[in-house]
């Protein structure tokens, strides 16, 4: 799916983005847009192939700016939705102000709605192609320290599951993407292991590939799951454990 293809790529100035650039690179897309907030900070990587990497202005959260990229991108055949923030560690209630808690959603929700929905047409006109969804183990664990970020994951896997019944009929595959700690400047204060940006990218590519719908990624997102799916009151309380 991917070689040959046409991949477009949030967030693709760095941390996993940028590996999803590479990666798309390596399977052998024809062309990969690399979306940014600012075209500036795309330059290097833009530099390493400019042949087949374009580089795309995009806020995620402005559907002005996604419905332009669907226009101009409209060979596309892969979209991935990687672009992320992780704003708020602190309780609903013990931080309650709702500034950054709002921001978590209308980026890591509407922003992946805004994107799906623009570029679902494209996807059709092509073929199908497919929407890979970057989500977190926190879609899954609810965790109060990050209480305000696992709200926004668990909608995005909602609509992430609910999308790939709706677009199936077109023959889109939508993926849920579900890494745990990866090694980027989100996590940079997390001290336990964490996967390499290069590996959730190929896994999650090759998934798409592969026709898989949900993807666990790495030892702790598939260990979370496990845990989940056979004591799903055990894995609640451990997260109850990470209070703010
Ligand atoms: N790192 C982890 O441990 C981890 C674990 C599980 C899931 N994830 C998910 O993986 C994805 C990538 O995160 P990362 O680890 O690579 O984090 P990161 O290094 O902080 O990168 C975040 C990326 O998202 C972009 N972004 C933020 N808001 C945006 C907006 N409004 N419009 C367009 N782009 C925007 C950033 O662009 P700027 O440079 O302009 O800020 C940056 O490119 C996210 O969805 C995150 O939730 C991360």
């Amino acid at each position: 799916m991917i070689k040959h293809g046409v991949v477009f790529v949030t967030g693709a100035n760095r941390g996993l983005g940028l590996a999803f650039v590479n990666e798309a690179r390596r399977q052998g897309a024809a062309r990969i847009y690399a979306a940014a907030r600012d075209p500036a900070t795309l330059d290097a990587v833009v530099a390493v192939d400019p042949d087949r990497i374009v580089p795309v202005r995009l806020d995620v959260t402005n559907p002005a700016d996604c419905a332009a990229a669907a226009l101009a991108c409209a060979d596309t055949t892969v979209l991935v939705n990687n672009a992320g923030v992780l704003g708020n560690y602190g309780g609903f209630v013990t931080r309650p102000d709702q500034t950054a808690i709002r921001h978590e959603m209308e980026v890591n929700y509407f922003g992946v709605l805004n994107l799906c929905q623009a570029f679902a047409p494209v996807l059709a006109r092509n073929g199908g192609g497919g929407i890979v969804n970057i989500l977190s183990i926190l879609a899954i664990a609810a965790t109060p320290v990050v209480g305000s970020y696992c709200a926004s994951k668990f909608a995005a896997l909602a609509l992430t599951r609910c999308l790939g019944a709706e677009l199936a009929a077109q023959g889109t595959r939508v993926q849920a993407a579900v890494p745990a700690t990866i090694d980027t400047s989100m996590a940079a204060d997390y001290p336990g292991p964490k996967d390499a940006p290069d590996f959730v990218a190929r896994t999650a590519l090759e998934a798409l590939t592969a026709g898989e719908a949900e993807v666990f990624i790495g030892p702790l997102s598939n260990e979370v799951y496990a845990q989940f799916r056979r004591d799903p009151a055990g894995l609640a309380r451990d997260r109850a454990q990470m209070l703010p």
